[in-house]
């Protein structure tokens, strides 16, 4: 059952949607002179001819008999005047033509700018994360996914009032559209049973239906649909999870990150910052929109890349942020230290799910260590050759003047 929230979103977006409305209307208003100057014209053209008869068959009093016959031909004139006029209609729609092409673009930039703006790339964030993990709850779905159905009704809308040309929506918009309509469809389709009322979104299917039969014609498919695989690319992208360096500021979020995350064995404040100055750029954070999500710490001992800590906050998790970060951690070691022998981490005997991940990366179990842990539980020691990754995602830089001050004593073992 889609919320009350859900509903407010909706109403919104309806709102929203006035707005469009107002500026549709404007618009025609400004394609309002372009057609009075073109009746006008054409009323001119008619006079021109009417007085032009009578002047034009003096001129030619002395002109050949065939040229006489026809300046005193009604049809000849009328033959001209509706010459005239065909080409000032012509010429009116190039111009209207133009103009709506212009603000039709104008419009579509709006709502791509609006698609790419930091709020809507909060929404798509959370709805991909959604769509990932839930994609059947559909009061979840209805909470992160209005917005974005409001967002697609409007395009829906400037599609259906032939505000916009189908060709350039499609040119500009045809992924989303066919892969958002692909994801969002059982939900609409639940939400229209649970209202009764089959009007709901009805100029985003509009959309949908008239782009997927442009790009049909256009690529000679059948069907425009997406795979499974690439649909959970397209979410992946849509998730959008950056990788940067550590700053003093996240400190707290990757405390509650960790106590979310481990026992008895979460690292504390001093801990973090132990490891901060051991190796800033082996202390990175994962991001969904400006939101910290995860983080890893890597340094270095002798010719030893450690992993120290890792951990993806609960409702994070099984988004391919783990894997992101220690692929990115075992790069930034290889590219960084290029004479390390070998990678370690330790890993609770317990742990399947991080000991799984480690595997699919290349680590081995190489020894068990017991009693590890501070209430006593044994961890794996897991090891991977180094070799030098090809490249390093490339890094976004932590603000200057963010450093940590040095640790006054060395802490204890890492919780891993
Ligand atoms: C371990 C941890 C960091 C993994 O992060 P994550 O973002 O959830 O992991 P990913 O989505 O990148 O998973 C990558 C692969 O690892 C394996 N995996 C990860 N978590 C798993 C789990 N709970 N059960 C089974 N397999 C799991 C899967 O094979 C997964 O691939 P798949 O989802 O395509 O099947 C996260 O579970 C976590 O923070 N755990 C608590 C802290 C911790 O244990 N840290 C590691 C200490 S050594």
């Amino acid at each position: 059952m889609p919320s009350e929230k859900a509903g407010e979103g909706y109403r919104q977006a309806k709102d929203d949607r006035k707005g469009g409305r107002m500026r549709e209307v404007l618009s025609w208003l400004l394609f309002w002179p372009t057609f009075w100057v073109g009746v006008v014209a054409l009323g001119a053209i008619c006079v021109l001819c009417l007085t032009f008869e009578q002047r034009a068959a003096r001129w030619v009093r002395g002109a050949p008999e065939f040229s006489q016959t026809l300046v005193h031909s009604a049809n000849f004139w009328v033959g001209l005047g509706a010459l005239g006029t065909i080409f000032t209609l012509f010429f009116i729609y190039q111009q209207i033509a133009g103009a709506r092409n212009v603000s039709a673009y104008q419009f579509l930039r709006e709502l791509d700018d609006r698609f790419r703006s930091p709020e809507m790339r909060r929404r798509r964030s959370g709805l991909a994360k959604v769509l990932l993990t839930n994609p059947e709850n559909y009061e979840l779905v209805g909470q992160h996914g209005e917005e974005i159905c409001g967002y697609f009704e409007d395009l829906g809308l400037l599609l259906r009032k032939g505000i916009a040309p189908k060709y350039l929506i499609w040119s500009m918009f045809d992924y989303r559209i066919l892969r958002y309509w692909q994801l969002l469809s059982p939900y609409i389709r639940n939400y229209r049973v649970q209202k009764q009322d089959r009007t709901y979104y009805n100029d985003f299917e509009y959309l949908w239906k008239r782009i997927a039969r442009f790009e049909k014609n256009i690529l000679r498919r059948n069907n425009v649909d997406a795979d499974r695989s690439d649909l959970d690319q397209f979410l992946h992208n849509e998730l959008r999870v950056d990788l940067r360096r550590f700053r003093l500021s996240d400190l707290g979020r990757v405390m509650e990150i960790e106590r979310s995350s481990f026992d008895v064995d979460a690292y504390s404040e001093d801990q973090f910052q132990e490891l901060y100055n051991k190796d800033p750029g082996g202390f990175r954070v994962a991001e969904i929109a400006n939101f910290v999500v995860g983080y890893i710490a890597a340094t270095v001992l002798g010719e030893v890349g450690e992993i120290d800590s890792m951990a993806v906050h609960p409702d994070y998790r099984r988004l391919r942020i783990g894997r992101r970060l220690m692929e990115f951690a075992l790069s930034y070691l290889g590219v960084q230290y290029p004479g390390l022998k070998l990678y370690r981490l330790q890993v609770r005997t317990n742990n399947l799910g991080a000991i799984r991940l480690y595997e699919q990366l290349g680590f081995r179990t190489t020894d068990t260590l017991k009693g590890y842990y501070r209430d006593h539980a044994d961890a794996f020691e897991m090891e991977m050759l180094a070799g030098r990754p090809a490249s390093a995602e490339p890094e976004r830089q932590a603000p200057k003047g963010d450093l940590l001050p040095l640790p006054e004593q060395p802490k204890s073992t890492p919780p891993l």
